[in-house]
């Protein structure tokens, strides 16, 4: 039968496995996920030891590390799941936004796949990804909700009524949240990836005798990162920092000023739109000052802070996965015709 025939339950009955593919940035990845939910298994080979020596990611090398890796990666992915390639119903991969010659590396190999095996193939954009992870892990997930997306490349806010009701209400003009950790934690001397690092010395600190702020884009939900990146800078130069414990005390006020802006805005958002659900995904929402923020901010609104788990917040594949089986049921297969982009269309 035509897959463009199909009706959504003949769609669903066919595709109790999707094979989800991602490959935009320097994460390798490929997991099984039953019935757009339940993830049997979730890949992922990182090259950021490789970028980490350059101090951030290096397009060419994280496109021939994936070249090298995606094949092993999904074949892991499958037999961790306890089943081989015939059993896999729909094959979603990740179509944009990211660096292009990585994003290729995954899109053609999932469209090689579902040519190949005759099944259906999909492509996803990975800021839905990130929007929906949270998906996988909690159970009380419906719409409306409002989305938040901070890693190292995006920062967003969307309005989220359904699968294809996507509204981005809100990004940065500049720097992407966790491109801003990874550049002060350049600035600092600590290494990459540098939101992990910022956020296990902020801790360490008990009190900081340094503010930072961030631009605040009044009545907007936008946001601005490479203002606070400058003022570190700055700061870092006048004291000329060597010890430690100024470097966690810097780390501290930075990040403070972070989350209290992400927070703030997400938390107006919520009120603007009257939406009772907060879902957040992406690599800067492992944060754990972030998080106990999200937690604290939500309760006092009442509204429902849906948090990742940190493996979901991360790039992976998962999360590509769920989205496609959605996306498929409603709209039916993408076009083989559909090119990688590195943005965000
Ligand atoms: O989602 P992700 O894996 O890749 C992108 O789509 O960009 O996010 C990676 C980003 C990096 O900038 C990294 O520094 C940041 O997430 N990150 C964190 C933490 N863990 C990862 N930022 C702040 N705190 C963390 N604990
Ligand atoms: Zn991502």
């Amino acid at each position: 039968m035509p897959q463009s025939t199909q009706t959504v339950k003949e769609r669903s009955s066919l595709t109790e496995f999707t094979l989800g593919i991602e490959s935009s940035c320097d994460e390798t990845a490929a997991a099984v996920v039953k019935d757009g939910k339940t993830v049997l298994s979730s890949a992922v080979s990182s090259s950021v030891h490789i970028h980490s020596k350059f101090g951030g990611v290096v397009p060419e090398i994280a496109s021939r590390f994936h070249r090298e890796y995606i094949n092993a990666v999904t074949a892991n992915a499958v037999k961790k799941a306890g089943l081989s390639l015939k059993d896999i119903g729909l094959i979603a991969a990740t179509y944009a936004p990211g660096l292009v010659g990585s994003l290729l590396v995954g899109l053609s190999y999932a469209k090689g796949l579902s040519l190949g095996l005759g099944k259906p193939f999909v492509g996803v954009n990975h800021i839905h990804g990130h929007l929906f992870s949270s998906f996988l892990s909690e159970k009380k997930f419906s719409f409306p909700f409002i989305g938040l997306v901070v890693s190292g490349g995006h920062t967003s806010l969307a309005l989220v009524r359904g699968f294809n009701k996507i509204e981005i209400i809100g990004k940065t003009k500049d720097d992407a949240a966790g491109e801003a950790y990874d550049k002060v934690a350049k600035i600092l001397n600590l290494g990459y990836p540098g939101g992990p690092i910022i956020d296990r010395l902020a801790q360490s600190a008990t009190d900081t005798p340094f503010k930072f702020r961030c631009a605040q884009l009044e009545n907007s939900f936008d946001f601005s990162f490479s203002g606070i990146k400058t003022e570190v800078l700055y700061k870092a130069q006048k004291l000329k920092i060597k010890s430690n414990k100024q470097k966690a005390q810097i780390s501290k006020a930075f990040q403070e000023a972070v989350v209290k802006t992400i927070v703030s805005k997400s938390i107006a958002a919520c009120k603007k739109f009257r939406v009772k659900i907060l879902s957040v995904g992406g690599g800067v929402a492992c944060n754990s000052f972030l998080r106990q923020m999200l937690k604290e901010e939500g309760a006092r609104e009442g509204i429902l802070v849906l948090l990742s788990k940190n493996r979901f917040c991360l790039d992976n594949a998962a999360m590509i996965a769920a989205v496609g089986y959605h996306i498929y049921r409603k709209n039916g297969p993408s076009d083989y015709y559909l090119s990688a982009s590195a943005d965000a269309e």
